[in-house]
């Protein structure tokens, strides 16, 4: 198994460009089963969670064409099985979405319970999707085979009609999956409580490209009316907030000064609120560049240190508050500021294994049922330390890089599955960092 090895005490210096969004492309590939042609994916992150949804896809008998590094054609109709590869589907969390799109499309699926990172009670079977069961359910899908022992389900309708859904929680996961399920559904769907994160968005603009009619994504009420057929279509993924977060927490906590680049800075405003009230240095700029000939305006956002950093409270929120997956890193940044923090995880329940882990370290953490208390340190000390997820495993390379001395951190596969080329955009900015083999 790979390890990452990093000597930290170096500031992170120059600039960086944020890959393709994870989250958006997790989606928008099982999303190209509805079409009745190919579809054409650009900016596709390089990144494993994305290569098992293409596994799964070939195994469902569609083609996966690369047509340059970054750019594949995505043609599903050859699909000629609507069972799915149980060891690929449990590799990841975000196979839940083939559900949506098979029911959609084929009108039943034989899979299994999603896997990915063990955090909140994802890990609970089908009590970790019942927003996707129930609402599947709701749209005249029933599960006609499901087994404990296994993990294995099987979904199936004679057509699906649109349905008012009200979501418990606005779940990012269970609102793509009914726009992919209703889009072509008999009549009309309301979404209430519907999530608004950007890929949401960016999900419903590529079925819209299709051909699907979907009305306020984005809002907390989508409307999504069904069509008879989808086209096939192009789209480019949106750049990584998660991953633009963690290299602005990453300049912060090196004491660097990183241009953060190719990021949409709307998508980025409560971690720059956040960071500009602890007293980091947080510079939002456009530049003018001609692409392909076309005029485009640029976003970014350069951070960097300018004098002590305070310790703050932050409680975790559906989007546009403060995301889930930023909270580990930034509460490695809060155990080298001054004072003490709170983070409040209410998205996902207690999400503080990392904890433990950046304790070895010689953060001062204390966790009590969804609240993480920091008491501030002068410097973290390199230690060994396994990460238990991505975002915990982010928050221990954010932790090495900043800490004296060396830390080797394991288990780096669930880092694997979310940032592209992590070590080489690091060592460019200066980041002593490099993956081992033992
Ligand atoms: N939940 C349920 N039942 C459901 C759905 C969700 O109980 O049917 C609970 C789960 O405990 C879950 C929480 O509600 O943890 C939030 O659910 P949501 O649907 O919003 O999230 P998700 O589908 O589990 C997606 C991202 C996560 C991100 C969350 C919140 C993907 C593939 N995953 O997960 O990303 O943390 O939304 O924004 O899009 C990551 O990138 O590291 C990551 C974990």
């Amino acid at each position: 198994m790979d390890k990452y090895r990093i000597i930290g005490g170096t500031p992170l210096v120059g600039e960086v460009e944020i890959s393709p969004s994870k989250n958006a492309a997790v989606a928008i590939i099982p999303a190209c089963i509805l079409a009745d042609g190919p579809c054409i994916v650009d900016k596709i992150p390089d990144i494993t969670d994305v290569e098992v949804e293409f596994d799964i896809l070939r195994k469902l008998g569609a083609t996966v064409d690369k047509l340059d590094d970054d750019t594949v054609k995505i043609d599903c109709t050859g699909i000629n099985t609507v069972q799915c590869d149980i060891d690929l589907v449990r590799q990841m969390r975000a196979s839940y979405y083939f559900m949506g799109a098979m029911l959609g499309k084929y009108k039943k699926i034989s899979t299994a319970y999603p896997g990915g990172c063990p955090i909140g009670n994802r890990q609970e079977g089908l009590k970790g999707i019942n927003y996707h069961v129930e609402a599947f359910e709701a749209l005249g899908a029933k599960l006609t085979y499901h087994s404990y022992t296994t993990g294995e389900i099987t979904f199936e309708t004679p057509g699906l009609k649109g349905n008012e859904i009200i979501l418990a929680t606005p779940s990012v996961g269970a609102t793509i999956n009914i726009m992919l399920a209703a889009v072509k559904a008999e009549g009309t769907t309301v979404i209430k409580n519907a999530a608004r994160e950007p890929h949401v968005t960016a999900v419903a603009n590529f079925l819209i490209q299709m051909g699907a009619n979907i009305k306020n994504a984005g809002t907390d009420v989508i409307t999504i009316i069904g069509v008879n057929s989808l086209k096939g279509a192009n789209c480019e993924i949106i750049p990584d907030q998660i991953e633009a977060g963690t290299y602005m927490i990453m300049a912060a906590a090196t004491g660097g000064d990183i241009v953060v680049k190719n990021i949409v800075k709307e998508h980025m405003e409560s971690l720059t609120k956040t960071l500009k009230i602890m007293g980091v240095g947080v510079e939002e700029a456009i530049e003018n560049v001609v692409e392909n000939g076309i005029p485009t305006v640029k976003e970014y956002i350069r951070v960097y240190k300018k004098g002590n950093i305070k310790g703050t409270v932050i409680t975790t929120a559906p989007y546009p508050g403060f995301p889930t997956d930023l909270q580990s890193i930034l509460a490695t940044l809060l155990c080298i500021s001054e004072g003490v923090s709170n983070i409040v995880e209410v998205v996902t329940g207690a999400r503080f294994a990392y904890a433990r882990e950046l304790e070895k370290m010689g953060a001062k953490i204390t966790v009590s049922e969804i609240t993480a208390t920091i008491n501030g340190v002068r410097e973290l000390s390199g230690a060994n330390v396994v990460t238990t997820d991505l975002r915990a495993g982010a928050a221990l390379v954010v932790a090495g890089l900043c800490a004296n001395g060396e830390t080797l951190i394991s288990q780096i596969h669930y880092i694997d599955r979310g940032y592209e080329n992590l070590v080489g955009k690091i060592r460019k900015l200066g980041g002593n960092i490099e993956r081992i083999k033992e």
